[in-house]
């Protein structure tokens, strides 16, 4: 039986849309059963949409406070029952009512080698940096900001003439191949936690 994904996002959805073209195949092992996202108009709900995915959106602003815009997000989310939670691109914390629910499911990718360059601006706090390597890391969702178990990486070079939208590009690249990998590997063949040590394998 396949595993039962819910994708969390707030932007152009390219991850969503690899992860939607890997559950294609039968063979990969889960399949996205809704979409949400916290804001409206976004092409990665359009990718949804055109998937025929449910899709839910819950604004911030739409709540009188940040818990219940949390508990109205871990409704959402439980009504499609998720073995696993992606967040692909989803621009906000998590809070506690949340992780109450899913945490050790919700994973999380980030445009940088974590744990340099935690937060909003990643690629940028990269390239101001100016090191010559970065990535995207993979990781499992905690309280803190991008502070999870680390779960997957890989690395990308910076080029001299890179801008903020040539490197991230250059990252979301590798970042939607390490994510359909991985997740795949993680539902077909499970993963352990030992400490700040993820393993994935039976
Ligand atoms: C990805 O690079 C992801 O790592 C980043 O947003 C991009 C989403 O692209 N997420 C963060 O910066 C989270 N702090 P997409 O909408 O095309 O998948």
């Amino acid at each position: 039986m396949s595993a039962r994904l819910v994708v969390l996002v707030s932007g152009a959805g390219t991850n969503l849309q690899a992860m939607l073209d890997g559950c294609a195949d039968p063979a990969y092992g889960a399949q996205i059963v809704a979409v949400g996202a916290d804001r409206e108009g976004i092409e990665a709900l359009a990718r949804a949409e055109r998937a025929g995915i449910p899709t839910f959106t819950h604004r911030v602003k739409d709540f009188p406070d940040r818990a219940d815009w949390d508990q109205a997000l871990t409704q959402s989310c439980a009504a499609a029952r998720p073995d696993l939670i992606v967040l692909a691109g989803f621009m906000k914390l998590v809070g506690d009512q949340f992780l109450g629910a899913f945490g050790g499911r919700v994973i999380n990718t980030h445009p940088a080698l974590l744990p340099a360059f935690p937060g909003m601006h990643a690629v940028r706090d990269a390239l101001d940096h100016g090191v010559k390597l970065t990535g995207c890391t993979l990781f499992l969702v905690d309280a803190g900001l991008d502070s999870g178990p680390t779960i997957a990486q890989a690395a990308v070079p910076v080029l001299d003439e890179d801008d903020e939208a040539t490197l991230h590009e250059r990252v979301k690249v590798a970042e939607r191949s390490l994510l359909v990998e991985t997740v795949g590997r993680m539902v077909r063949d499970g993963w352990a936690v030992a400490g700040r040590k993820v393993r994935i394998g039976p």
